[in-house]
């Protein structure tokens, strides 16, 4: 594995690998890497001839400067995980290589980002288009990968892809991968006490109970029995559920008003907020 830490050999070793004729699959990560990363490069290993990882902490997609401060940084860690999953170039560059001078970019990324994550963090979704897209431009993979965990994000960066008008691009979906416990993986996961760690699967738990409900009961039953089930645990408060149209990521009142609709958690246990989703078929 080859790690490269500039745009100008990022571009110039991808470029030439390119004019090979070859494949590139790109997964951008801010590191930390867990199962649930190397699930999106094992996806990318099987598609490409070449697989980029991209570990960068975007710092202008934290809306709140002390969770990028205290975000885990494992560079020798995230390394031996990329080898192992067979990543043929890891790209690691620094703030100032990324943003040489300030991103003013403001994107018009519309209703999928102004609902659930866009509304709760202001900017945070600007900020994921920013870095998703200079990525792009300088590895113009193939395809790209991206995580389901982050339902909303996929949308995002659809839409981004589609006013900076990029072109022969593939976005990937990958399904959420959980711990056995039905827990999705997260970075964020570490920071759990061991009795939150216990109480935290009863999210997905109760979510999935909650599919069979669907069938009997309203859209708004539905979220307030989930609401109301995740907090009876003292420890855990929901900030919002919501279920929402796959197709645009807004709202629903009746089922019908989705041929996918997907409920989109996010519960706070302590100070660590987790998030997660489910797909209703009704
Ligand atoms: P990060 O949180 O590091 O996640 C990188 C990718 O891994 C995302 O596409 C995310 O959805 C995916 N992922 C995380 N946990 C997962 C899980 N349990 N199962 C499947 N996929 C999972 O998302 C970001 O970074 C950033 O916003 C980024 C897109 C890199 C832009 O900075």
């Amino acid at each position: 594995m080859k790690i490269i830490r500039t745009v100008e050999e990022l571009k110039s070793v991808v470029g030439a690998l390119k004019a090979e004729g070859k494949s590139v699959g790109l997964v951008p990560t801010m590191g930390a890497l867990h199962d649930g990363h190397v699930s999106l490069m094992e996806k990318a290993r099987g598609d490409n001839d070449v697989v980029v990882v991209s570990v960068f902490v975007n710092p202008t997609q934290f809306n709140n400067p002390d969770d990028l401060r205290t975000y885990p940084r494992t560079e020798e860690a995230d390394c031996a995980r990329m080898r192992d999953a067979g990543v043929d170039i890891a790209f690691i560059p620094s703030v100032e290589e990324i943003y040489p001078e300030p991103d003013n970019r403001v994107f018009d990324l519309g209703k999928v980002a102004e609902v659930m994550e866009g509304a709760m963090r202001p900017g945070h979704f600007n900020g994921v288009a920013q870095i998703v897209s200079k990525l792009f431009r300088m590895v113009e993979p193939t395809r790209a990968y991206f995580g389901e965990k982050d339902f909303q994000q996929i949308a995002v960066i659809r839409r981004m892809v589609e006013i900076e008008g990029f072109k022969n691009l593939e976005i990937v979906d990958c399904p959420i991968k959980r711990e056995a416990d039905g827990l999705a993986l997260s970075s964020r996961n570490v920071r759990l006490t061991p009795h939150q760690r216990e109480i935290a699967p009863n999210i997905h738990r109760i979510m999935v109970e909650s599919l069979d409900k669907a069938r009997d009961c309203s859209v708004e039953e539905v979220k307030r029995s989930v609401i109301d089930a995740v907090n009876a645990y003292p420890e855990m408060d929901v900030e919002y559920y919501e279920i929402v149209n796959a197709a645009d990521m807004q709202p629903i009142t009746d089922w019908s008003q989705a041929s996918q609709a997907v409920g989109c958690i996010t519960v706070y246990l302590g100070d660590v907020r987790l998030i997660d989703n489910i797909k209703y078929t009704i």
